[in-house]
């Protein structure tokens, strides 16, 4: 039997294997023991294969969070959530949870996490911990694939413009309330921010769109009204079946993503059963 033909990503690398999952994004990492220390050159070549795929999947990593905290402090500085707290001896992480008797998931919307925030994460890394034994996948979208798909013109004119997010809007509320009431309250504040509608990724130097569904509530300067029908056109356009991916979890498998470029959506088609994931998010820089 033949061997089994290199992708370019697999031949481009020399200490881990890289298997692009989709056209627009999303690349399965093999070769690499994160319960180990790991060697700066495998750090440097996971960070490069993130930057290029935009999302990455590590299989069969079944980290206790000391070491799953670790690994996300080789790629960022590990940051809070405002919302949830976190895991009493790391608050850095936070449990994403849905129980046989939930309807509602976190996040549970196509997103970019939370853009409202002045200086939104770089970064968000998953480790699966519980899994339905149907469902509970995770889409992700380029964000650069959809902007490079819209027309000259219409690139020019949302390059001029800057958009409104807030963490008040009601179809991303409702999706963070179970976990809130679980953790005893929480931030009952609501954050907004005021970011550009293309933003320019400091690390690759790409244009990606920078409006959500979730929380992108209006342009600068316009009125909810005046800005619904170009938002309604862009949260269709973003998340077209070409720019996406889709990932099917398994226990110990870890997603990263990077928050200036993507978006995601966790599909909520597994009642009855517990998902539980850890989830940490690291520092960014604020959108330009
Ligand atoms: C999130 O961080 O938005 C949740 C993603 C997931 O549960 O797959």
């Amino acid at each position: 039997m033949s061997a089994p033909r290199l992708t370019d990503a697999e031949v481009a690398y020399r200490t881990i294997r890289v298997t692009p999952v989709g056209t627009a994004l999303g690349a399965e990492i093999a070769g690499v023991d994160l319960s180990a220390d790991l060697d700066d050159v495998v750090v440097a070549e996971i960070r490069r294969a993130w930057l290029d795929h935009l999302v990455v999947f590590l299989r069969d990593q079944p980290l206790s969070p000391e070491r799953f905290l670790a690994f996300a402090r080789r790629i960022g500085a590990p940051d809070r959530y405002p919302f949830v707290p976190g895991l009493d001896e790391h608050p850095e992480i936070i449990c994403i949870t849905k129980l046989p008797h939930e309807t509602v998931n976190f996040g549970g919307i196509w997103h970019s996490d939370t853009a409202y925030l002045r200086i939104p994460p770089m970064a968000t890394t998953l480790i699966a911990r519980e899994i339905p034994p149907v469902g509970g996948d995770t889409l992700f979208a380029s964000m650069y694939a959809a902007y490079e798909a819209l027309s000259p013109t219409m690139q020019r004119m949302l390059e001029s413009l800057r958009a409104v997010n807030s963490s008040a809007l009601a179809d991303v509320s409702k999706t963070r309330e179970d976990r809130i009431r679980d953790a005893g309250g929480g931030d009952a504040a609501s954050y907004e921010a005021v970011h550009p509608v293309v933003r320019t990724h400091p690390e690759t130097g790409r244009k990606a769109l920078y409006v959500n569904v979730a929380h992108t509530a209006r342009f600068d300067g316009m009125t909810e009204e005046e800005s619904r029908p170009l938002l309604e056109f862009l949260f269709r356009h973003q998340v077209r079946p070409e720019f996406t991916c889709r990932f099917r979890w398994s226990v110990g498998a870890i997603a990263l993503w990077d928050n200036r470029c993507t978006q995601h959506n966790p599909v909520n088609d597994y009642h009855g059963y517990t998902r539980v994931l850890h989830r940490i998010t690291l520092r960014g820089d604020p959108p330009a």
